[in-house]
């Protein structure tokens, strides 16, 4: 059990194809590498974090559809965690298609911001601290969809910290300045939270050199939120898919460089963390 609540990361971006997944996979896998134990949680019902963890919830199992739609009486937060096969650290609150039907509860509840947020942090839930979720995991990680639907506004409500990937492109530019706007709205309701900063994602170098589109992008981007919230690029690499594909990071194909982008994003993250779990990660790292 750790001191304090752990936070909730959440990748946000108002576009398919941003790197929503991967960083919240990766980051993931980052932390249960250093032993830490990490909450998923799949608000997508494309349910890509879920296939990726290769994790297939058997039918009478519950899953984000009914932690959403029922209170903590009826289905506790702990009987829709699924453990990950093959590894140790790694939880999933797990989606199936079925979760688009969480849009219209969601909608009809009028509490998409804060519905997620009160189910992980069992919110007037009586239980001793030491049985709470969220003293019993580093961090959790939500995977939003990609649309403005409830589900990302309950994402969004959940967040501790949210970072948003965009792509080193035009679309991804286009994405960044929804994903903005959306944050803007709800500002007021959210001002316990934080923006992190922005993962330029897939962007090309040749040599030495961005290419044009990629410079341009980064260039828009930074003029959008500043350039002390730019985090490192995460470039166009095979070694990405492979290492989703493999159920591995991209240390274990001999490409920890490659890391570098979700390693900034977790020095963005250590504020956030129990101190307990800043520690490991700090011994950790003198050890490794
Ligand atoms: N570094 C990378 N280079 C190229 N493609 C990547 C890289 N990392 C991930 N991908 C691929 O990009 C696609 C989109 O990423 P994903 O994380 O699923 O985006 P989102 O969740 O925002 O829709 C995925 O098919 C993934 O395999
Ligand atoms: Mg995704």
């Amino acid at each position: 059990m750790y001191k304090q609540d752990c936070p909730c990361f959440v990748p946000l971006a108002l576009a398919g194809g941003q790197g929503k997944s991967t960083v919240a996979l990766m980051l993931g896998r980052i932390l249960a590498r250093k032993g830490l134990p990490v909450l998923f949680i799949d608000a997508d019902p494309q349910a890509s974090l879920t296939a990726f963890l290769e994790v297939e919830p058997p039918d009478d199992h519950p899953t984000l559809l009914e932690v959403i739609t029922n209170g903590e009486d009826k289905v506790p937060l702990y009987s829709a965690i699924h453990p990950v096969p093959n590894e140790d650290n790694l939880f999933i609150i797990p989606a199936t298609d079925q979760l688009e039907n969480a849009n219209h509860y969601l909608a009809a509840s009028g509490m998409s911001l804060t519905i997620l947020k009160q189910r992980i942090y069992q919110v007037g839930v009586n239980i001793d601290p030491e049985y709470k979720i969220t003293r019993n995991f580093a961090m959790v990680i939500i995977d939003p969809p990609p649309e403005r639907s409830h589900l990302a506004l309950t994402s969004m409500g959940a967040g501790t910290c949210w970072a948003i990937p965009a792509e080193a492109n035009v679309k991804g530019v286009q994405s960044l300045v929804r994903t903005l706007d959306l944050l803007k709205t709800y500002q007021a309701l959210l001002s316990n939270s934080t923006m992190v900063g922005v993962i330029p994602f897939r962007a090309k170098w040749v040599g030495l050199n961005p290419t044009k589109t990629t410079k341009e992008s980064i260039t828009v981007m930074e003029e959008l939120v500043g350039k002390e919230l730019m985090l490192p690029n995460l470039l166009e690499s095979d070694i990405y898919k492979r290492a989703i594909n493999e159920q591995v990071l991209p240390r274990d194909i001999g490409k920890e460089d490659l890391e570098y982008p979700i390693t900034s994003l977790l020095d963005k993250i250590q504020p956030y963390l129990s101190p307990d779990v800043t520690s490991i990660i700090n011994n950790h790292e003198l050890t490794r």
